[in-house]
């Protein structure tokens, strides 16, 4: 099977790079920037990736690579830092730029080749870096330019490297994907042959590594990767797999009762726990506060299911890779703690196993196809572990839980029933913590507020908010004012992410 290693230089997106690589079909493996070419080279990569970096080239410590790398015919492609990289290693120039470049800009290119096929001469292209390119390193061809970085891309034929200076894994560069096959298919010669069963197997052997003779428990919490993870887990250790569904009293309408339809096979138990989580959660109003709670409670929760299940050795969780970078990696800022990665208390007794934690949600739920699952859980839409306790501003009560449970079962319905449910990320209800004035029937109310929140998305990274029609959002309001006892008003929240994030907590 072809395959290509990523070598990361710390890019807070470095996954993209795998991730396009894998949208081209073909196996793809991240490994440190360090890693020592002996260890590369016992892997016969068809092709090496470079990728960015925050750092500069020149800073004290600044991240490298080992050199005999560029020098054994093995087409290398640098993005950004790796292109600066290359440069310093080979002699070639890296400068300071008069200008930090950020954001789109017009590319030119100045020389045919390879790369550029099915490219139009002159592109747009995502730039974000501090230091350029000044001299290509000898033996080095110039391929394009943009007004403020000369050498936006170059390559040496006879060594088979190229680089470019811009970041062709984003989605602000259109042409991207298509410079990656360029130079996956046309330079480095590979054969697109990595396909979604692939990542079964892959998934399965690596469940069987880490629990080993093992028992494993896995969490099921009504979200698409924690089924997929499941089904998964499922295939990899048969009998020697048990479910739990804790039902923390903070899931969607039905969802419990359609998870446990969903899993005829598998050893499944609910876990019922509805007091312990509210209890823990009264009068607890900040975010952080609640997540880190609801975290710990988990845990409790599935400690006492394996003391009813006997011996547990590993705990299967479905985190996918934008729930690791957003809880703050090595180089990442935490936006969030997500409860199944940063909330976990340090004294918890399983060996935590990820299987999908490189993985996007798109691919998550070509996974989740390939292993033979529903579309009712392929496509149902992210819920958050927290579950609806992060749709309520404010304190989560048993009153609160019902207002937002209801609202969100009338957002979902009418968005299914209008036909959109597959095109939009997550549609939901929030529920906020304060009153405002109303009128119904000749009386006044003062009630609570439900905002709606819809938004389209490829990963859940970014995320725009929908325009869905009038006519649904009227609907959606005159329904949840009529049958949420409690709530006088819907809002609807035309943020995206950023500057928003798709959950108000
Ligand atoms: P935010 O609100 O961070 O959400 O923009 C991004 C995506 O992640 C989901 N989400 C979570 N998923 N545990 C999860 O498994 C969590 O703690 C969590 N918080 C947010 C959210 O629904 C959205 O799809």
């Amino acid at each position: 099977m072809s395959y290509v290693i990523v070598l990361d230089f710390g890019a807070q997106y470095n996954q993209l790079i795998a991730r396009r690589v894998r949208e081209a079909e073909v196996f793809c493996e991240v490994l440190p920037g360090d890693t020592p070419a002996s260890e590369i080279l016992a892997k016969h990569p068809d092709a090496i990736i470079l990728s960015g970096g925050p750092a500069s080239v020149f800073e004290p410590g600044a991240p490298t690579m080992d050199a005999s790398l560029l020098t054994h015919g093995i087409p290398v492609l640098g993005i950004c830092y790796g292109m600066q990289l290359m440069t310093r290693i080979l002699h070639g120039d890296v400068r300071p730029s008069q200008e930090r470049e950020y954001g789109r800009t017009a590319m030119t290119q100045v020389a045919h080749s390879p790369l550029w096929e099915g490219i139009p001469s002159s592109s747009q292209v995502w730039m974000s870096h501090g230091d350029i390119v000044g001299s290509a390193p000898p033996g080095f061809e110039v391929l394009a330019s943009t007004p403020t970085t000369p050498i936006a891309a170059m390559a040496d034929l006879r060594r088979n490297l190229w680089a470019v200076q811009y970041h062709p894994e984003v989605h602000h560069t259109p042409q991207g994907f298509q410079l990656l096959k360029n130079f996956l298919y046309h330079i480095a010669q590979i054969a697109p042959d990595w396909r979604p069963d692939d990542m079964v197997e892959r998934g399965i052997q690596q469940i069987r590594d880490q629990v080993g003779d093992g028992r494993a428990l896995v969490a099921l919490s009504g979200g698409v990767d924690s089924a997929v993870a499941a089904a998964l887990a499922h295939r990899a250790l048969g009998s020697r797999l048990s479910a739990v569904l804790i039902d923390h009293g903070l899931m969607r309408a039905g969802e419990v009762e359609e998870v446990v339809a969903a899993f005829p096979d598998v050893d499944l138990r609910v876990e019922r726990a509805q007091s312990e989580f509210l209890a823990a959660l009264q009068g607890v109003t900040d975010p952080e506060a609640k997540r880190k709670i609801i975290g710990r409670e988990f845990i409790r929760a599935f400690e006492r299911a394996r003391d009813q299940i006997g011996i547990v050795d590993s705990l299967i969780q479905g985190t996918v890779y934008p729930d690791v970078i957003e809880s703050g990696g090595k180089h990442a800022q935490t936006i969030k703690s997500h409860h199944n990665v940063g909330g976990l208390p340090e004294d918890q007794e399983f060996t935590i196993v990820e299987p999908l934690r490189w993985l996007f949600k798109d691919e998550v739920r070509r996974l989740g196809a390939a292993l033979g699952l529903p579309d009712s859980i392929v496509w149902r839409q992210p819920f958050p572990g927290p579950g609806l306790a992060v749709r309520i501003v404010g304190e989560v009560t048993p009153e609160a839980i019902a207002m937002v449970r209801q609202a969100d079962a009338i957002v979902r319905q009418e968005v299914r029933e209008a036909g959109l449910e597959r095109q939009i990320w997550q549609a939901f209800a929030v529920l906020l913590d304060i009153r405002s004035v109303g009128v119904m029937g000749d009386g006044r109310t003062y009630g609570q507020p439900v905002v709606i929140r819809a938004v389209e998305s490829q990963d859940g990274m970014t995320a725009d908010w929908v325009r869905l029609p009038s006519e649904l959002l009227d609907k959606m309001a005159s329904r949840i004012v009529g049958e949420v006892p409690g709530v006088n008003r819907v809002v609807y929240d035309i943020t995206s992410k950023p500057p928003g994030t798709i959950e108000w907590e």
